[in-house]
């Protein structure tokens, strides 16, 4: 089969608009879970259902939203009216994407580490989200920092994987988004984020070539280089400029775009350094969000399960959407806050 490699290409450009960025509203079922339990929301499906019925249906969301990552039960999923949340994607000009891995499971023999898992029937699932109209894909792959880790093992088998699921999703007609998680979980400083995530770019991008993935048609999703949430913290400019030094020096300019993760930052810090981002160096690729919980938080808390908040939770996710559309093209300022 010959890869659709123009179509790939124009997906991922789309993606990656200009002042726009990627919703990620594509958390597994344990973890909506464990996000809806702190607010006494009932962990059902139906409750699942109305909080991403509320999520998709915002008001002109798609101004500052090109892409929203579903999770396979809402990737089928209707609105109260029976409108395929699809369908309302696509009328709001945002194209449908879906987290495909199965999950990070413990690593056999690698006390602390975690392997992604799904390949198995990977091509089988991909042919059927494409048919439901999914246009991009999600794989996440976790590196921890540690004592004596990540090990060179669990770097190099979660690259392997993820090159592996870019490979089948380009065979797929689907943009893969290539996502390395480096967690801020422990006490590091930054300058270890900044070398382990360094470390595990380039086993990624050597995996990915090895597998003769596309990069002009798949994108990136990596953490932004940030001491450990014990660690000694740095500046909005410290996370900036190390983050970018690290991607220019590891990331292909080919490359279709970046679009970070927020991974437990605040929602207003994760806006602020992807800002900052972009008043220094001149950057060979789009750099945007593509953020779960910085462009979520607000918006849950303030729905708490309850539709007579719908409209006001709307906002806040409006609100964090067009502050973070801003600050991708490096033009917020907190008086967008308060718009
Ligand atoms: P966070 O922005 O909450 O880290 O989620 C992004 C994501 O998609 C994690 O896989």
């Amino acid at each position: 089969m010959t890869l659709p490699a123009n179509s790939l290409i124009e997906t991922a450009r789309t993606l990656m608009a200009p002042g726009k960025g990627l919703l990620a509203m594509d958390e597994s079922l344990g973890t909506c879970n464990r996000r809806f339990a702190p607010l006494g929301i009932a962990q059902t499906e139906e409750n699942r259902r109305r909080y991403r019925e509320l999520l998709v249906t915002t008001p002109q969301l798609g101004q500052y939203i090109s892409g929203a990552i579903l999770f396979e039960e809402t990737l089928f999923q209707h609105s109260a009216d029976g409108t395929p949340f699809v369908d309302i994607l696509k009328a709001a000009g945002i194209v449908t994407g879906i987290k495909v891995d199965a999950g990070a499971q413990p690593l056999a023999g690698f006390a602390g580490e975690r392997i992604t898992e799904g390949l198995d029937g990977l091509r089988e699932r991909l042919q059927r989200y494409a048919a439901q109209g999914a246009r991009f894909a999600k794989w996440r792959a976790v590196i921890a920092i540690g004592d004596g880790i990540p090990s060179r093992t669990a770097i190099e088998a979660n690259a392997q994987g993820l090159a592996r699921y870019a490979a089948l999703c380009q065979e797929a007609g689907l943009v893969p988004i290539v996502e390395p998680e480096v967690l801020m979980d422990g006490d590091h400083s930054l300058a270890r984020c900044q070398a382990v995530t360094g470390e595990v770019l380039d086993e990624v991008f050597t995996q990915l070539h090895r597998h003769a993935v596309l990069l002009e048609g798949m994108l990136l999703k990596p953490n932004m280089v940030v001491p450990g949430q014990g660690g000694v913290p740095a500046s909005v400019e410290e996370v900036a400029q190390a983050t970018v030094q690290t991607l220019r020096r590891k990331v292909p300019a080919a490359v279709g775009g970046i679009a970070f993760l927020s991974g437990g930052q605040s929602s207003p810090l994760a806006t602020a350094h992807l800002n900052a981002m972009h008043q220094g160096l001149a950057l060979p690729w789009p750099l945007t969000f593509s953020y779960g919980r910085a462009l979520q938080d607000d918006a849950l808390r303030t729905w708490g399960g309850d539709d007579a908040n719908r409209t006001q939770a709307q906002q806040a996710l409006l609100r964090r959407a067009q502050c973070n559309g801003a600050a991708a093209l490096g033009q917020y300022s907190e008086a967008l806050e308060a718009v």
